[in-house]
């Protein structure tokens, strides 16, 4: 299936060829900016023109001349000083969204030959402390993006590169050790973050302390030619990195967050490979040495704004860095993984290290030229007063808590809003409401901006929140179970299959009754005796955003920005409430326009479900 936008491009192209209007001429075909532009506008006929030496509107009148409007246009008109508005055809439209369905993805299923491999480097905290609020962002992007990309048909690679290497390593096992031997350790670090700060202090109080950690750190680099002295260390290195993921791991859980075992790719993992990386570089002649460290020196106007600083790939003492690894991964990546694109969902202020690494990396041959490497850069979250988030006295907010903390405040709202309720539905849309509204505040903003952190926010029922979302669902989802009672003169609760084989909007049996998360169907036969028909311009608005899902999904994947799909699904929701304002369902004039309006309902409910679920926000059948 094509995307409309690529359709109507298509037919564009073809008028321009008639009119010999060169090949790489922009058509800048886009979504139109105001409901009286038509529902797409074309803005490149003007610097067309102007290339040309022709009157822009003289142009604009010949292009569309020569557009074949059959079938999908209904309308061209000339706007301006050039740009063309481009109204759709109703019927066209009507069967365009009839053919989407989950199987195709709503249109966002690639065709052969245009998927790729795309390796996402996310979450990727370091070991040696507890994941902090810092980790989010990069954990809750990159699980979005991650979807977004395997639902269209790419190959996706998830790598938690984490930080499981570095002298921060020796402390913390000669912390671990001197507990054992005094016999005060519990075996388990159920609190990393004290047991960090606790090894900290030893590490600064006590100067043999401090020695035997540095010799931890020479030892584990070279753990096998170290005996049995050098398997102790490397063990306890081992038990403390599985304590730590663990932890992750329980945080990844609780934030249906889809990160397992098998994408970790610590930083140790490339160890062995250093060796090569700098054999590399040299037989490039891309190293020189600075005060004993191996640089390679960038040329005047390689970085931006003046900057000249050199990336460091080994110490005067030998020891390997962050850089080095990070040009491993590249190698890894590209040449093993086979990546096409391989993303870094990493904080903006490593941004420069990332414009370092990719020149590097280039320079080393370790990408192809259809390689892209990407710096999936993001702002800082901060408190509402703007500054960096932290706890009152000062310390960082540990993850496990700012999730506690969403789940106690969404419980309260919840029982404001149903206090009939049952406990356990209760405490069940309480987690999924304080989990999608975390991802939601995060997501529906541009990555790269600085973002504001506020629980009340982002919990809030109106607005470009996710309870405002998955309550649109809620309500749709209702709607049709009403509209199914309404219509149906079965006892619904006597009827036995789960799905009721009417034509209507059939639901399961105890949906109303239990499960928060039954969800109404139609059934098949439905779908095929019913055409959708738009007789209104609300309806023709609803469809028109319901067919560029899968625009708005490859606009999101391409920039790798999570709030187009967010503002997407928004706008939906508040399509389908004017949709909903003004056409009667239930009193529509006829049967046939009645049930086109109970499908058009389904499917906005059925995309605003799998864009909340692309989000990693899961909805419920009633709120
Ligand atoms: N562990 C790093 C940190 O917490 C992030 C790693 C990002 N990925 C990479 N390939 N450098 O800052």
């Amino acid at each position: 299936m094509q995307t409309i936008s690529k359709i109507l491009e298509i037919k564009f192209r073809r008028a321009f060829n008639q009119l010999d209007i060169p090949e790489d001429s922009p058509i800048l075909l886009v979504e139109a900016s105001k409901p009286e532009f038509g529902d797409f506008q074309i803005n490149g006929v003007m610097g067309i023109a102007k290339k040309l030496k022709l009157n822009p509107r003289d142009l604009a009148q010949k292009v569309i001349d020569n557009v074949e409007l059959s079938p999908e246009i209904s309308k061209l008109e000339i706007a301006g000083p050039g740009f063309i508005n481009i109204i759709l055809d109703d019927n066209y439209l009507a069967t365009y969204i009839s053919n989407l369905n989950h199987e195709n993805r709503f249109g966002a299923q690639l065709q052969m030959g245009k998927t790729k491999t795309v390796v996402i480097d996310y979450s990727s905290p370091n070991l040696a402390k507890e994941m902090h609020v810092g980790h989010l962002r990069s954990t809750v992007i990159g699980d979005c993006l991650a979807s977004v990309f395997e639902y269209m048909g790419h190959k996706v690679i998830r790598q938690n590169h984490v930080g499981d290497w570095g002298t921060q390593f020796g402390m913390l096992i000669a912390y671990m050790i001197e507990r054992i031997d005094d016999g005060t350790f519990e075996h388990d670090i159920s609190d990393l973050e004290e047991f960090y700060r606790k090894a900290k202090v030893r590490f600064d109080e006590d100067a043999t302390f401090a020695d035997t950690a540095r010799r931890y750190v020479v030892i584990l680099q070279n753990w096998k030619n170290e005996g049995t002295e050098g398997e102790k260390v490397h063990n306890y290195w081992v038990s403390f990195k599985n304590a730590s993921l663990e932890h992750c791991q329980e945080i990844y859980n609780k934030l249906k967050i889809k990160l397992t075992h098998e994408d970790i790719a610590p930083e140790s993992m490339y160890n062995d490979a250093l060796d090569n990386v700098i054999n590399v570089l040299e037989n490039k002649h891309l190293i020189n040495v600075s005060n004993g460290a191996k640089c390679i020196f960038f040329a005047d106007g390689e970085l931006s704004g003046g900057e000249t600083t050199p990336y460091i790939v080994q110490k005067q003492d030998g020891g390997y860095l962050y850089s080095t690894t990070d040009l491993a991964a590249i190698d890894y990546r590209v040449n093993q993984l086979k990546g096409d694109r391989v993303l870094y969902v990493v904080d903006a202020r490593q941004g420069f290290h990332f414009k370092q690494l990719f020149i590097v990396g280039e320079k080393a041959g370790y990408t192809t030229k259809d390689t892209s490497l990407e710096h999936v850069a993001f702002g800082t979250m901060t408190n509402e007063d703007g500054k960096p988030f932290k706890t009152r006295t000062g310390g960082t907010v540990k993850l496990i808590e700012l999730i506690n903390e969403a789940v106690i405040r969404a419980k309260k709202i919840v029982l404001e809003r149903n206090p009939d309720w049952n406990e356990s539905d209760r405490e069940y849309l309480a987690n999924v409401l304080a989990i999608g509204a975390i991802k939601y505040a995060d997501l529906s903003k541009n990555r790269e901006s600085d973002y504001i952190f506020s629980f009340d926010k982002m919990l809030a029922f109106n607005g470009n929140t996710a309870p405002y979302l998955m309550y649109a669902y809620t309500r749709i989802q209702s709607l049709l179970r009403k509209l199914y009672l309404a219509r149906s003169s079965f006892d619904v609760f006597d009827f036995a299959p789960d799905v009721l084989p009417v034509h209507g909007v059939a639901y399961q049996k105890h949906q109303i009754s239990s499960s928060l998360s039954m969800e109404v169907r139609i059934d098949e036969e439905f779908f095929k005796q019913t055409k959708i028909k738009l007789t209104e311009k609300s309806e023709h608005k609803l469809a028109l955003q319901l067919a560029n899902f899968s625009d708005c999904l490859y606009m999101t994947a391409k920039e790798c920005y999570p709030h187009y799909l967010c503002q997407y699904l928004y706008n939906l929701s508040v399509n389908f409430m004017q949709f909903y304002e003004s056409c009667s369902i239930l009193r529509a004039e006829s049967m046939e326009i009645k049930n086109s309006r109970i499908l058009l309902a389904h499917l906005t409910a059925q995309i605003i479900k799998t864009g909340l679920g692309l989000l990693g926000i899961e909805t419920v059948e009633r709120m």
